[in-house]
């Protein structure tokens, strides 16, 4: 049986907030659309997550990003325990640093429930993915787009999610990589059914068909939604694309 994790969620009883047991990866078999808050107006993050969470999605994906393992910066745990406190989204963090062991623990004190890290950036995937699942949170390994599927093929079917990316980390509104898409089958071929396959970069209405009959069944989507007016009727566009 899981370890519960370290955090706040424990302690909060009140029947407003859902329990922990609701913010867990939705089990594979759904198609799932993770909105990319890169793209959003960082001055507002509570407002653009409540409407994202109005449109019934059932996670957010959150781009960490070091200055290191790419070249921006964005947001940590000290950001994630805040939107923490706003959101009953699942918190699919995604991270793009250097040394992920190193700062694990204190994104699922933070209030992580699932955490990506990229397969360059690790030593020891295995034991990575082990503690995770200690701590309490679902476990994700990310291959960026000139990355071979092999290298992750002993760790993937450890994990409840493999994240694939198709375009080069690092930035939001990028072009969608097609070729790198294609890592999808044999992605999913590897870890069957039951593990989520999610797909990062340059997600639209016009390439969702494409990826999802890959095999994706979780799509991150910043640009997308965020640089239109109307992030749910961007929402339910790719939700329409992906059917
Ligand atoms: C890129 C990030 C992506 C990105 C997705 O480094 O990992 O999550 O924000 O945004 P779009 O959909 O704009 O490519
Ligand atoms: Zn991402």
């Amino acid at each position: 049986m899981k370890a519960v994790r370290p955090g706040h969620y424990q302690k909060e009883s009140s029947s407003s907030r859902k329990g922990e047991a609701d913010l867990r990866l939705p089990k594979a078999g759904t198609i799932e659309i993770a909105p990319s808050i890169l793209s959003a107006d960082f001055a507002k993050l509570a407002d653009e997550i409540a409407v994202i969470e109005s449109a019934g999605v059932s996670m957010v994906h959150l781009d960490v990003m070091d200055g290191h393992f790419v070249p921006n910066i964005t947001i940590g745990p000290p950001v994630i325990s805040k939107l923490r406190k706003v959101s009953k989204l699942v918190f699919d963090s995604h991270l793009m640093i250097s040394e992920p062991a190193k700062y694990a623990e204190r994104f699922v004190e933070a209030g992580a429930n699932h955490i990506t890290f990229h397969i360059e950036a690790a030593d020891e995937p295995k034991k990575l993915i082990d503690r995770l699942h200690e701590l309490g949170v679902t476990a994700g390994i990310c291959l960026n787009p000139q990355t071979p599927v092999e290298a992750i093929e002993a760790v993937a079917p450890l994990c409840d999610m493999v994240l694939v990316m198709t375009v080069q980390p690092g930035f939001g509104a990028q072009s969608f990589m097609p070729e790198a898409a294609k890592k999808i089958i044999r992605v999913r071929e590897i870890v069957g059914p039951d593990i989520r396959v999610e797909v990062d970069g340059g997600i639209d209405p016009q390439n969702t068909p494409i990826v999802v009959s890959y095999g994706a069944d979780t799509l991150v989507v910043g640009n997308a939604i965020f640089s239109k007016s109307d992030r749910i009727a961007a929402i339910n566009a790719i939700r329409g694309a992906a059917n």
